[in-house]
Protein backbone atom coordinates (compact mmCIF):
# COMPACT_ATOMS: atom_id res chain seq x y z
CA UNK A 1 0.00 0.00 0.00
CA UNK A 2 2.81 2.33 1.16
CA UNK A 3 4.89 1.61 -2.17
CA UNK A 4 1.74 1.96 -4.42
CA UNK A 5 1.63 5.31 -2.78
CA UNK A 6 4.88 6.64 -3.92
CA UNK A 7 5.91 6.59 -0.20
CA UNK A 8 9.63 5.37 0.74
CA UNK A 9 9.68 2.87 3.50
CA UNK A 10 12.49 2.66 5.49
CA UNK A 11 13.20 -0.61 7.47
CA UNK A 12 14.42 -0.96 10.75
CA UNK A 13 16.80 -3.58 11.77
CA UNK A 14 15.50 -4.80 15.28
CA UNK A 15 18.71 -5.53 17.39
CA UNK A 16 18.27 -8.14 19.98
CA UNK A 17 21.29 -6.44 21.84
CA UNK A 18 20.29 -3.05 22.15
CA UNK A 19 18.51 -1.93 25.13
CA UNK A 20 14.71 -1.38 24.26
CA UNK A 21 12.99 1.77 25.59
CA UNK A 22 10.49 0.30 27.92
CA UNK A 23 13.57 -2.12 29.64
CA UNK A 24 13.57 -0.70 33.42
CA UNK A 25 17.07 -0.45 34.12
CA UNK A 26 17.11 2.04 30.99
CA UNK A 27 13.95 3.77 32.38
CA UNK A 28 15.35 4.44 35.49
CA UNK A 29 18.13 6.24 33.64
CA UNK A 30 15.94 8.33 31.94
CA UNK A 31 13.93 8.99 35.04
CA UNK A 32 17.45 10.39 36.03
CA UNK A 33 18.62 12.22 33.80
CA UNK A 34 14.96 13.84 33.41
CA UNK A 35 15.30 14.55 37.20
CA UNK A 36 18.07 16.37 37.00
CA UNK A 37 15.97 19.18 35.26
CA UNK A 38 13.49 21.13 37.15
CA UNK A 39 10.35 18.95 36.94
CA UNK A 40 7.52 20.06 38.73
CA UNK A 41 4.70 16.87 38.01
CA UNK A 42 5.96 13.12 36.47
CA UNK A 43 2.85 12.04 35.28
CA UNK A 44 3.13 7.81 34.30
CA UNK A 45 0.66 5.58 32.50
CA UNK A 46 0.19 2.08 31.17
CA UNK A 47 0.12 0.64 34.48
CA UNK A 48 1.38 1.30 38.06
CA UNK A 49 4.82 3.24 38.33
CA UNK A 50 7.69 1.14 39.77
CA UNK A 51 8.53 2.51 43.40
CA UNK A 52 11.76 4.01 42.67
CA UNK A 53 9.57 6.13 40.20
CA UNK A 54 7.50 7.47 43.20
CA UNK A 55 10.03 8.35 45.40
CA UNK A 56 11.59 10.30 42.89
CA UNK A 57 8.63 11.84 41.81
CA UNK A 58 7.76 12.56 45.75
CA UNK A 59 11.38 13.97 45.75
CA UNK A 60 11.22 16.36 42.70
CA UNK A 61 7.99 17.04 41.92
CA UNK A 62 4.34 15.70 42.41
CA UNK A 63 3.54 11.85 40.80
CA UNK A 64 0.79 11.70 38.65
CA UNK A 65 -0.92 8.73 37.28
CA UNK A 66 -3.13 8.56 33.81
CA UNK A 67 -6.04 5.76 34.64
CA UNK A 68 -9.05 4.66 32.53
CA UNK A 69 -11.08 2.57 34.99
CA UNK A 70 -11.52 2.88 38.53
CA UNK A 71 -9.62 -0.22 39.07
CA UNK A 72 -7.01 1.61 38.05
CA UNK A 73 -7.53 4.47 40.10
CA UNK A 74 -7.69 2.21 43.27
CA UNK A 75 -4.27 0.74 42.35
CA UNK A 76 -2.18 3.69 41.30
CA UNK A 77 -3.63 5.94 44.76
CA UNK A 78 -2.58 2.60 47.02
CA UNK A 79 1.13 2.82 45.26
CA UNK A 80 1.32 6.31 46.38
CA UNK A 81 0.50 8.86 43.08
CA UNK A 82 -0.41 12.17 44.06
CA UNK A 83 -2.77 13.57 41.08
CA UNK A 84 -4.95 10.90 39.68
CA UNK A 85 -6.13 12.07 35.63
CA UNK A 86 -9.03 9.93 35.06
CA UNK A 87 -9.10 9.82 31.10
CA UNK A 88 -11.71 8.32 29.08
CA UNK A 89 -12.40 6.28 26.02
CA UNK A 90 -12.72 9.45 23.95
CA UNK A 91 -9.00 10.53 24.79
CA UNK A 92 -6.04 10.86 22.18
CA UNK A 93 -3.81 8.11 22.16
CA UNK A 94 -3.51 5.11 24.63
CA UNK A 95 -6.91 4.86 26.01
CA UNK A 96 -9.56 2.64 27.71
CA UNK A 97 -13.08 1.76 27.02
CA UNK A 98 -14.83 3.91 29.95
CA UNK A 99 -16.25 7.51 29.02
CA UNK A 100 -15.45 10.72 30.69
CA UNK A 101 -18.87 11.26 31.81
CA UNK A 102 -18.72 7.75 33.97
CA UNK A 103 -15.09 7.22 34.80
CA UNK A 104 -14.32 10.32 36.91
CA UNK A 105 -17.78 10.44 39.29
CA UNK A 106 -16.22 6.49 39.58
CA UNK A 107 -12.59 7.15 39.98
CA UNK A 108 -13.67 9.55 42.44
CA UNK A 109 -16.27 7.32 44.96
CA UNK A 110 -13.40 4.62 44.62
CA UNK A 111 -11.00 6.67 46.11
CA UNK A 112 -12.36 8.17 48.63
CA UNK A 113 -11.88 6.52 51.33
CA UNK A 114 -8.38 5.75 50.41
CA UNK A 115 -6.77 9.21 50.21
CA UNK A 116 -7.75 12.91 48.99
CA UNK A 117 -6.13 12.77 45.39
CA UNK A 118 -7.07 15.43 43.35
CA UNK A 119 -8.91 14.14 40.43
CA UNK A 120 -8.69 15.67 37.02
CA UNK A 121 -10.83 14.76 34.21
CA UNK A 122 -9.45 14.20 30.76
CA UNK A 123 -10.75 12.94 27.53
CA UNK A 124 -12.45 14.43 24.66
CA UNK A 125 -12.18 17.53 26.96
CA UNK A 126 -11.69 20.60 23.79
CA UNK A 127 -13.09 23.86 25.93
CA UNK A 128 -14.22 25.49 28.42
CA UNK A 129 -17.84 24.43 28.79
CA UNK A 130 -16.78 21.12 29.19
CA UNK A 131 -14.44 21.75 31.58
CA UNK A 132 -16.59 22.97 33.53
CA UNK A 133 -18.75 20.51 33.75
CA UNK A 134 -16.08 17.83 34.70
CA UNK A 135 -15.53 20.38 37.93
CA UNK A 136 -19.66 19.77 38.33
CA UNK A 137 -19.05 16.47 38.41
CA UNK A 138 -16.06 16.69 41.01
CA UNK A 139 -12.72 16.98 39.05
CA UNK A 140 -10.21 19.53 40.30
CA UNK A 141 -9.41 20.42 36.78
CA UNK A 142 -8.91 18.82 33.43
CA UNK A 143 -5.97 17.53 31.72
CA UNK A 144 -6.32 17.96 27.52
CA UNK A 145 -4.05 16.67 24.98
CA UNK A 146 -6.01 16.94 21.39
CA UNK A 147 -7.29 20.56 21.46
CA UNK A 148 -3.37 21.42 21.83
CA UNK A 149 -3.05 19.76 18.22
CA UNK A 150 -4.92 22.10 16.06
CA UNK A 151 -2.61 25.11 17.49
CA UNK A 152 -0.13 26.90 15.12
CA UNK A 153 2.52 25.64 17.80
CA UNK A 154 1.65 22.19 17.75
CA UNK A 155 4.28 19.01 16.86
CA UNK A 156 1.36 18.32 13.70
CA UNK A 157 1.74 18.99 9.80
CA UNK A 158 -0.15 21.75 8.25
CA UNK A 159 -2.14 18.80 6.70
CA UNK A 160 -3.04 17.16 9.74
CA UNK A 161 -4.18 19.98 11.29
CA UNK A 162 -6.53 20.36 8.17
CA UNK A 163 -7.65 16.67 8.22
CA UNK A 164 -8.43 17.73 11.92
CA UNK A 165 -10.50 20.34 10.94
CA UNK A 166 -12.45 17.97 8.27
CA UNK A 167 -12.70 15.20 10.57
CA UNK A 168 -15.96 14.67 13.07
CA UNK A 169 -15.73 12.80 16.09
CA UNK A 170 -16.45 9.29 14.26
CA UNK A 171 -13.14 9.74 12.87
CA UNK A 172 -11.41 9.11 15.83
CA UNK A 173 -10.53 5.63 16.21
CA UNK A 174 -9.62 3.17 18.94
CA UNK A 175 -6.79 0.91 16.92
CA UNK A 176 -3.75 -1.04 17.75
CA UNK A 177 -1.77 -0.06 14.30
CA UNK A 178 0.28 2.47 15.64
CA UNK A 179 1.85 1.54 18.92
CA UNK A 180 0.25 -2.29 19.46
CA UNK A 181 -1.88 -1.24 21.93
CA UNK A 182 -5.31 0.48 21.66
CA UNK A 183 -5.13 4.03 21.01
CA UNK A 184 -7.00 6.70 19.24
CA UNK A 185 -6.25 8.29 16.14
CA UNK A 186 -7.18 9.63 13.16
CA UNK A 187 -9.03 6.60 11.08
CA UNK A 188 -6.73 6.77 7.61
CA UNK A 189 -6.25 3.84 5.06
CA UNK A 190 -3.31 3.31 7.59
CA UNK A 191 -5.39 1.87 10.22
CA UNK A 192 -8.25 1.05 8.07
CA UNK A 193 -5.59 -1.30 6.18
CA UNK A 194 -3.77 -2.72 9.51
CA UNK A 195 -7.11 -3.51 11.28
CA UNK A 196 -9.56 -4.30 8.65
CA UNK A 197 -8.17 -5.51 5.54
CA UNK A 198 -8.03 -9.47 5.54
CA UNK A 199 -4.37 -9.34 4.34
CA UNK A 200 -3.79 -7.72 7.51
CA UNK A 201 -0.98 -9.65 9.51
CA UNK A 202 -2.27 -7.73 12.70
CA UNK A 203 -0.48 -5.21 14.81
CA UNK A 204 2.75 -6.65 16.69
CA UNK A 205 2.91 -6.04 20.44
CA UNK A 206 4.25 -3.09 22.02
CA UNK A 207 7.08 -1.58 21.69
CA UNK A 208 7.72 -3.37 18.32
CA UNK A 209 4.84 -1.73 16.28
CA UNK A 210 6.17 1.79 16.65
CA UNK A 211 9.49 0.37 15.53
CA UNK A 212 6.92 -0.45 11.78
CA UNK A 213 5.01 2.43 12.12
CA UNK A 214 6.77 5.39 12.85
CA UNK A 215 9.56 5.65 10.13
CA UNK A 216 6.70 5.08 7.50
CA UNK A 217 4.88 7.03 8.85
CA UNK A 218 7.19 9.61 8.76
CA UNK A 219 7.99 9.04 5.38
CA UNK A 220 3.72 9.74 4.84
CA UNK A 221 4.25 13.00 6.11
CA UNK A 222 7.18 13.75 3.93
CA UNK A 223 5.51 12.57 0.66
CA UNK A 224 2.33 14.19 1.54
CA UNK A 225 4.31 17.42 2.50
CA UNK A 226 5.47 16.64 -1.26
CA UNK A 227 2.48 17.32 -2.70
CA UNK A 228 1.43 13.70 -3.03
CA UNK A 229 -1.88 12.60 -2.65
CA UNK A 230 -2.37 9.24 -1.85
CA UNK A 231 0.33 10.19 0.93
CA UNK A 232 -2.33 12.95 2.37
CA UNK A 233 -4.83 10.20 2.83
CA UNK A 234 -2.85 7.71 4.73
CA UNK A 235 -1.50 10.57 7.25
CA UNK A 236 -2.80 9.84 10.63
CA UNK A 237 -1.96 11.11 13.96
CA UNK A 238 -3.45 10.63 18.04
CA UNK A 239 -6.65 12.46 18.61
CA UNK A 240 -9.12 12.02 20.51
CA UNK A 241 -13.17 12.15 19.73
CA UNK A 242 -12.87 15.64 20.29
CA UNK A 243 -11.19 16.59 16.99
CA UNK A 244 -15.52 16.58 15.77
CA UNK A 245 -15.34 19.97 17.60
CA UNK A 246 -12.15 21.06 15.88
CA UNK A 247 -13.34 24.33 13.50
CA UNK A 248 -10.02 26.03 13.36
CA UNK A 249 -6.27 26.22 14.37
CA UNK A 250 -5.77 28.86 16.90
CA UNK A 251 -2.41 30.03 18.90
CA UNK A 252 -1.82 28.27 22.00
CA UNK A 253 -2.89 31.45 23.66
CA UNK A 254 -6.41 31.51 22.12
CA UNK A 255 -6.85 27.80 23.38
CA UNK A 256 -5.89 29.36 26.26
CA UNK A 257 -8.78 32.63 26.45
CA UNK A 258 -11.42 30.98 25.33
CA UNK A 259 -11.15 28.36 28.43
CA UNK A 260 -11.52 31.33 30.05
CA UNK A 261 -14.24 32.69 28.48
CA UNK A 262 -16.09 29.44 27.66
CA UNK A 263 -15.74 28.14 31.28
CA UNK A 264 -17.46 31.46 32.95
CA UNK A 265 -20.27 31.80 30.54
CA UNK A 266 -20.80 27.78 31.56
CA UNK A 267 -20.95 28.98 34.75
CA UNK A 268 -22.95 31.91 34.40
CA UNK A 269 -25.80 29.50 32.67
CA UNK A 270 -25.64 27.51 35.32
CA UNK A 271 -25.78 30.29 38.10
CA UNK A 272 -28.79 31.65 36.21
CA UNK A 273 -30.51 28.05 36.55
CA UNK A 274 -30.64 28.81 40.28
CA UNK A 275 -31.67 32.86 39.60
CA UNK A 276 -34.84 31.78 37.92
CA UNK A 277 -36.23 29.63 41.15
C1 LIG B 1 -0.55 13.28 20.31
C2 LIG B 1 -0.78 12.72 21.67
C3 LIG B 1 0.27 12.09 22.33
C4 LIG B 1 0.08 11.57 23.61
N1 LIG B 1 1.12 10.96 24.23
C5 LIG B 1 0.97 10.51 25.49
C6 LIG B 1 2.06 9.91 26.17
O1 LIG B 1 3.15 9.75 25.63
N2 LIG B 1 1.86 9.52 27.46
C7 LIG B 1 0.66 9.67 28.08
O2 LIG B 1 0.54 9.31 29.24
N3 LIG B 1 -0.40 10.20 27.45
C8 LIG B 1 -0.26 10.63 26.17
N4 LIG B 1 -1.34 11.18 25.53
C9 LIG B 1 -2.63 11.31 26.25
C10 LIG B 1 -2.72 12.69 26.90
O3 LIG B 1 -1.81 12.75 28.00
C11 LIG B 1 -4.12 13.02 27.41
O4 LIG B 1 -4.48 12.18 28.48
C12 LIG B 1 -5.20 12.92 26.34
O5 LIG B 1 -4.77 13.55 25.17
C13 LIG B 1 -6.47 13.58 26.85
O6 LIG B 1 -7.54 13.40 25.97
P1 LIG B 1 -7.84 14.39 24.74
O7 LIG B 1 -6.83 14.05 23.69
O8 LIG B 1 -9.22 14.03 24.33
O9 LIG B 1 -7.70 15.79 25.24
C14 LIG B 1 -1.18 11.69 24.24
C15 LIG B 1 -2.23 12.32 23.58
C16 LIG B 1 -2.06 12.82 22.29
C17 LIG B 1 -3.22 13.49 21.60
Amino acid sequence: MLENAGVQVIETEISDERQQPFDPETALRVLEAAFEHPIKLIANALGVPPPAMIEMGKKHGVPAALVGAKEHAIRQVNAGVDILVAQGTEAGGHCGEVATMVLVPEALAAIKNIRDVPVLAAGGIMNGSQMAACMAMGAAGVWTGSVWLATTESETSEIFRQKMIEASSRDAVRVRSRTGKPARQLRSPWTESWERSPESPGALPMPLMSLVSENALRSVERAAAGGNDKARDLVTYFVGQGVGLVENVRSATGVVQDFKSEFLEAVERMNALLDDE
